[in-house]
């Protein structure tokens, strides 16, 4: 089949075992170099036969991607990963172990069997066992590892529903499967097991205290925090690119209610996003969940930036999310689409 002519097809995805006939077909298209969107308990990602260059190739095409940014492979399980990398180290073993399938990326060094184009020319791989059972049935029935970055146009929030992805993609890919929205809302913890101490390159649902539990100490990658600008040598290549951004201007307003209460009525005709206890005091808003709930925070933020966007919003105060250890994966998010502008009442 030349996957060229294949028309894109939304297919439903949201229950596995009624929907084993469209797995079937969206793997199908796997093996024949195609892309195909699917659901992951993070966010939705556009997968490719990470082992088939052309094929991944078109996944950076689609998503505008650059080249230098490379992508995480995603197994069934960990026999699926050993050959992907050189050495599946003990710290890596206990890791998995203890978060497989779930929301943590490891990066080791990269076996020859993985691509250049996968990894964005580096020597490692980042690879992550899902825990989502379509991500999971989609790898294992495809039987090849799959190549998957956030099915997002680059720079835009990363989808989870299936209609960010239609909005993002649609006719770039073969198949999007529709399994409604992701539970953990952002991408996942990567950590990196390639140099002498691990590193946090991008926070997620798996918070280095957990690590630290299960491998001891761990760095935190300078990126993390600063500006993209200000470390010199990104580590991992997606966090100097511009991320998350809807196209109006964010500002993060930190301070207590009534600060914010008085910020909100002093400024006419811009966009806020706020908690749903603050529905009797400002007048009007988005909410992205109650106060101290950095899960809700998760699931909605990306959900809240897109909403923005389809009410041309152009000026954005939003408050911060609950600063617990998921709520710095919240906030890392909703910093990099502020461009890192705060104010502090
Ligand atoms: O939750 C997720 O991780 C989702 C779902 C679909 O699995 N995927 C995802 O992929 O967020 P992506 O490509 O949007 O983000 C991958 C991040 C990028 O910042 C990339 O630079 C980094 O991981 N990365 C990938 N391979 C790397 C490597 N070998 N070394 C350093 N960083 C790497
Ligand atoms: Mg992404």
């Amino acid at each position: 089949m030349n996957i060229k002519n294949y028309r894109m097809q939304v297919l439903d995805a949201s229950y596995l075992h009624l929907c084993r006939g469209n797995i079937d077909k969206a793997a199908f298209i796997i093996n024949s170099g195609g892309l195909v969107v699917f659901p992951t308990e993070t966010v939705y990602g556009v997968g490719a036969n990470a082992l088939n260059e052309e094929a991944v190739a078109e996944i950076f095409k689609a998503k505008g991607r650059p080249p230098d940014n490379p992508l995480i492979v995603h197994a069934a399980s960990v026999e699926g990963v050993i050959p992907l990398v050189r050495r599946f180290t003990v710290k890596a073993r206990k890791l998995a172990e203890a978060f497989w399938p779930g929301p943590l990326t490891i990066i080791l060094p990269k076996s020859d069997i993985v691509p250049d184009i996968t990894s964005g020319g580096l020597k490692t791989v980042a690879v992550r066992i899902p825990s989502h059972p379509i991500a999971r049935a989609l790898v294992n029935v495809s039987g090849v590892p799959i190549a998957a970055p956030s099915a997002n146009i680059s720079g835009t929030p990363s989808p989870t529903i299936a209609r960010h992805c239609i909005a993002d993609l649609k006719n770039k890919v073969q198949i999007i499967l529709d399994g409604g929205i992701c539970k953990i809302g952002i991408e996942s913890t990567v950590l990196s097991l390639a140099g002498k101490v691990p590193r946090l390159l991008r926070p997620g649902a798996v918070t280095p205290e957990m690590i630290r539990e299960v491998i001891g100490e761990i760095e935190i990658d300078k990126s993390i925090t600063a500006k993209p600008d200000e470390s010199q040598v990104a580590v991992s290549p997606g966090m100097k690119y511009k991320h998350y951004s809807p196209h109006g201007k964010i500002t993060i307003v930190h301070g207590g209610d009534a600060q914010f209460y008085a910020f909100a009525a002093s400024h006419k005709r811009v966009h806020i996003l706020a908690y749903d206890e603050d529905i009797d005091q400002i007048r009007d808003y988005m909410s992205y969940g109650p106060k101290n709930d950095s899960e809700v925070h998760a699931r909605l933020l990306f959900s809240a930036l897109r909403a923005f966007d389809d009410q041309y919003a152009k000026t954005i105060y939003a408050r911060p999310p609950y600063m617990d250890e998921l709520g710095l994966a919240v906030y890392n998010r909703l910093l990099r689409a502020a461009e890192f502008r705060e104010i502090y009442l």
